[in-house]
């Protein structure tokens, strides 16, 4: 990342897992919203987390996150614990977060400035971010004025923007019409492709699942723990279409799907 502040040890780190969930727990109050949890996450895997409404997906999130500290055990980010926000995080939550009264530009330059980055880099840097997402001619636009895939791919932008080494995705896509769905599951495999970044991605919907994992974690019901990890062994680079009607897609929804037991 190039953020001058909160990166981390580039050599030593290499062959560290990104997250490493140990015995982690949390509880709000008497009552054991999660866990335990054993899980590592490797660098540069997309790992997708499905379960039962109310398991805990968003707790984990928040643990790697910081927003949230664990009752037992512990959250290992980059080899150290992790205490306080985590600098490194690029998150994204199922809801538009979108400032209104700014520009697109202005909200993606938001996580630069809050970094006390140089004017001039701050310029550049959104710049090329909103281009990734195919927003470029949309800088001076305000967030009313766009669809919600283009929301959505604002939020993508104003994350991107400062490099995170971890990408946590929360339901992203959950409001959005299946056409624009898979024009954002596209987007999510180049940017996937074009970085070296930890994606961690929670969805209800199995075939988003396979479509973008290299490993999906069933969690069981509340408090969630990791019930099965399959892995999900399709050809990269991916296009949306056509693993869809790969011979295996098929095969590892309905292990999902098995493995949630929802009856
Ligand atoms: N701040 C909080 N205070 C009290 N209880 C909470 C808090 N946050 C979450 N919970 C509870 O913890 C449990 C897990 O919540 P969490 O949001 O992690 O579930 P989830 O798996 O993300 O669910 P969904 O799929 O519906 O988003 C739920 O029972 C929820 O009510
Ligand atoms: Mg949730």
């Amino acid at each position: 990342m190039h953020a001058p502040t909160g990166s981390v040890d580039a050599g030593a780190g290499l062959r560290r897992p990104a997250i490493d969930f140990r015995d982690a727990s949390v509880r709000f109050g008497d009552f054991t919203a999660m866990g335990p949890v054993n899980l590592t996450v490797e660098r540069g895997e997309f790992l997708v987390i499905v379960g039962p409404s109310g398991c805990g997906k968003s707790t984990l999130l928040n643990l790697v996150a910081g927003t949230l500290q664990p009752f037992t055990g512990e959250t290992i980010f980059n080899g150290a614990p992790v205490e306080g926000l985590n600098p490194a995080v690029g998150y994204i939550t199922q809801k538009n977060y979108c400032l209104p009264w700014l520009t697109v530009e202005g909200n993606v330059r938001l996580p630069l400035e809050f970094r006390r980055f140089p004017k001039a880099q701050v310029a550049s840097l959104a710049a090329s971010a909103l281009e990734r997402v195919g927003l470029r001619g949309f800088e001076k636009a305000y967030p009313r004025q766009l669809s919600g895939g283009m929301l959505q791919r604002v939020m993508i932008a104003r994350t991107l923007v400062y490099e995170p080494d971890i990408y946590l995705m929360d339901e992203p896509f959950g409001s959005l019409d299946a056409l624009l769905r898979t024009k954002m599951h596209d987007e999510i495999l180049h940017l996937w492709k074009d970085t070296d970044a930890t994606f961690v991605f929670v969805t209800h919907d199995l075939a988003e699942a396979v479509t973008l994992a290299d490993r999906v974690v069933v969690m069981s019901g509340r408090p969630g723990q990791v019930k099965l990890t399959l892995d999900i062994d399709l050809p990269r680079p991916r296009d949306v279409v056509d693993i869809q009607s790969n011979p295996r897609f098929g095969g590892y929804i309905k292990t999902l799907w098995e493995a949630l037991d929802l009856n």
